[in-house]
């Protein structure tokens, strides 16, 4: 099969073509025919040897995202039949080679995709939508009523964020350059904040649940946001020293975040957008020769929604 394999850690160059031999799928095992891979801020982070990479070795295929047809089902798997069309964002944050024609992976890992989705909306949707889905429900138990900053509101996971904490009967702030301000709206965000120019620890108080998809200085004073006994939820706490002694001072808690594999959490997602209660905004597709283009966007920090690598035949 077709991949993008690197043999060393480091800058875009090394994501190099190749063919490898296809994953077979073991018990319980689903093999997918990969048509689209999402592309991720980690894929970067773990192409430069910056994340997870003590689970990972050399050469390696990078990618979680997927989406596709199941082609082989392994001893067992009663959920899914040759030709389910799936998304998944399996095995993460071990090595699920994503960027590939062929991913072997549990059946758990994957959900059936929604009707009216294209392979690149549901290959842009696991990842980031798993995210927020987890982060809202799951740590911060989301109720109506309820006010919610999104940090990053404009992103992968911050526009997946804004729409499931408003159907879940959230009052929703949402943070963007001013540029974006018309696209978060329009997810349905109630207030959005320039963080550009503005102090958004000075003019944000009092939010039940701060979604926090950013480090460093910016990720702590982000506590400064939150009611007394307030959440703030990081997808960034690794790079946000101090976290737990500052919410500690202020009265406020503050959770370490990592998305994991979700069967029943990406079923959760597709029934949103069979509602039409979300929509996966994709920024940009480059075929599977261009991973380095593709990863060139992410690493840029200004994505708008989604980034998608075509891997089968183009839609
Ligand atoms: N822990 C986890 O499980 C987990 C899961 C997913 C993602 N993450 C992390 O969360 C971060 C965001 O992920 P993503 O997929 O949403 O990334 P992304 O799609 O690349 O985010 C790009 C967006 O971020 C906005 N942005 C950049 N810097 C910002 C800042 N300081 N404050 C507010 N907005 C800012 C940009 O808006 P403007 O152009 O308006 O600046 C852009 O729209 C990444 O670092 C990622 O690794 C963690």
């Amino acid at each position: 099969m077709r991949a993008i394999q690197q043999a060393a850690w480091g800058e875009a160059e090394p994501l190099q073509l190749v063919e490898v031999e296809a994953p077979e799928p073991a018990f319980g095992e689903v093999l997918v025919r990969v048509s689209a891979a999402g592309v991720n801020p980690v894929d970067v982070y773990t192409r430069r040897g910056q994340a997870y990479n003590r689970v990972l070795d050399l050469p390696f295929i990078n990618g979680w995202d997927v989406a596709g047809a199941v082609v082989q089902t392994g001893y067992g798997v009663s959920r899914f039949r040759p030709g389910d069309l799936v998304f998944g964002m399996p095995w993460f944050p071990r090595e699920a080679g994503g960027y590939a024609e062929y991913v072997a992976a549990p059946a758990r890992h994957f959900a059936r995709m929604p009707a009216g989705l294209s392979f690149n909306e549901a290959a842009a949707l696991p990842l980031a939508g798993l995210t927020a889905w987890q982060m809202l429900t799951e740590v911060a138990a989301i109720a109506p009523g309820k006010r919610v900053l999104v940090a990053g509101a404009a992103g992968g996971v911050g526009h997946l964020a804004v729409q499931i904490a408003k159907a879940r009967g959230a009052q929703v702030i949402g943070t963007a350059s001013a540029a974006k301000h018309d696209f978060v709206r329009a997810l349905g965000a109630d207030e959005v904040i320039d963080y550009t120019t503005t102090d958004v620890s000075a003019a944000v108080r009092d939010v039940d649940v701060v979604i926090q998809m950013f480090g460093g200085e910016a990720g702590l004073k982000a506590l400064n946001c939150l009611r007394p006994g307030g959440l703030l939820v990081s997808g960034q706490a690794a790079w946000t020293p101090g976290l737990h002694e500052r919410a500690a001072e202020l009265g406020v808690r503050a959770v370490v975040f990592l998305v994991d594999p979700d069967g029943a959490g990406l079923d959760a997602l597709a029934g949103l957008v069979t509602q039409q209660r979300l929509k996966v905004h994709v920024d940009a597709v480059y075929p599977l020769a261009e991973v380095a283009k593709a990863h060139d966007h992410v690493a840029g920090g200004r994505t708008t929604g989604k980034i998608v690598l075509t891997v089968g035949e183009p839609e």
